[in-house]
């Protein structure tokens, strides 16, 4: 990443699959990074990155308030912010629990909005930074099945169109969209239906975390400095 060295990063869900990596990539390159997740392995994950983890659920306004006050304190203004945290599940709309509804509303779809909310006065004082917001294939079309995970990752998208025309200049703001990656998360799926998604992904295969984390690399850095408002779709093909 371009400018690397002094820049403050935030990954969420960043305890396990695409987050850990990123956070990981982020260190590598010289990032201070502050990982969080409602898992405590995020402790683990932050050992890893040489970083700091907090633990603690991504839509909780106040987790946000904290977690700016410590961080701006102990390492400096905030300019880089990944909201990656999400949960899946399967359901159609007549069965879902509104429980369930309600969780993947206020992970996927609040929670970022949150982050940003929070986040945002920092990169402000800083006059520079860069949001990525990860949604999902699923919000780009409409399948049978995980309804409101559609919906949310729909919105994922509206959120960074928004922020990027509000926060320019000194802030961008983008999204990355993953196809079937091979995470915790895609065993939610089951076996079938992962089986169907590769036969219609042109590239024949699941992905690998490994293979998403260039593209939001890439969007925080200064080599993507006239970007804001766009999306990278990294599916093998799925959605061509
Ligand atoms: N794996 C896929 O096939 C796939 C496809 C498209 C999009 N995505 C998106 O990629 C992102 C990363 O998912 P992943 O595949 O690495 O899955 P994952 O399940 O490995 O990681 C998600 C992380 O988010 C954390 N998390 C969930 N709810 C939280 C909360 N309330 N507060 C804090 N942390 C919370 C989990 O503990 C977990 O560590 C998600 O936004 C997901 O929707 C994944």
């Amino acid at each position: 990443m371009a400018r690397p060295r002094g820049a403050v990063a935030v990954v969420t869900g960043a305890a396990s699959g695409q987050g850990l990596l990123t956070a990981r990539a982020l260190a590598s390159q010289g990032a201070r990074v502050v990982l969080v997740d409602r898992d405590e392995h995020v402790y683990e994950a932050a050992e890893l990155c040489d970083g700091t983890a907090i633990v603690g659920d991504v839509s909780d306004p106040r987790m946000w308030d904290r977690l700016v006050q410590d961080t701006t304190r102990d390492l400096g203004e905030i300019t880089a912010l990944v909201n990656n945290a999400g949960v899946f599940r399967v359901g159609d709309i007549a069965t879902t629990d509104p429980r369930e509804i309600d969780l993947l509303y206020r992970v996927n779809q609040l929670a970022p909005m949150l982050a940003a909310r929070a986040v945002v006065p920092s990169m402000r004082r800083a006059r520079r930074g860069s949001i990525v917001n990860i949604s999902s294939t699923a919000g780009l079309c409409g399948r049978a099945g995980a309804v409101a995970y559609t919906a949310t990752k729909w919105a994922v998208r509206g959120l960074s169109r928004a922020l990027a025309a509000e926060l320019a200049p000194d802030i961008r703001v983008n999204t990355v969209l993953p196809g079937l990656i091979d995470t915790p998360m895609a065993a939610a799926n089951g076996f079938e239906v992962n089986t169907g998604i590769v036969a219609n992904t042109p590239l024949g295969r699941i992905g690998a975390p490994a293979e998403v984390v260039p593209a939001t690399l890439f969007l925080l850095s200064d080599h993507a400095s006239f970007l804001t408002g766009t999306e990278i779709v990294v599916d093998g093909g799925l959605s061509a």
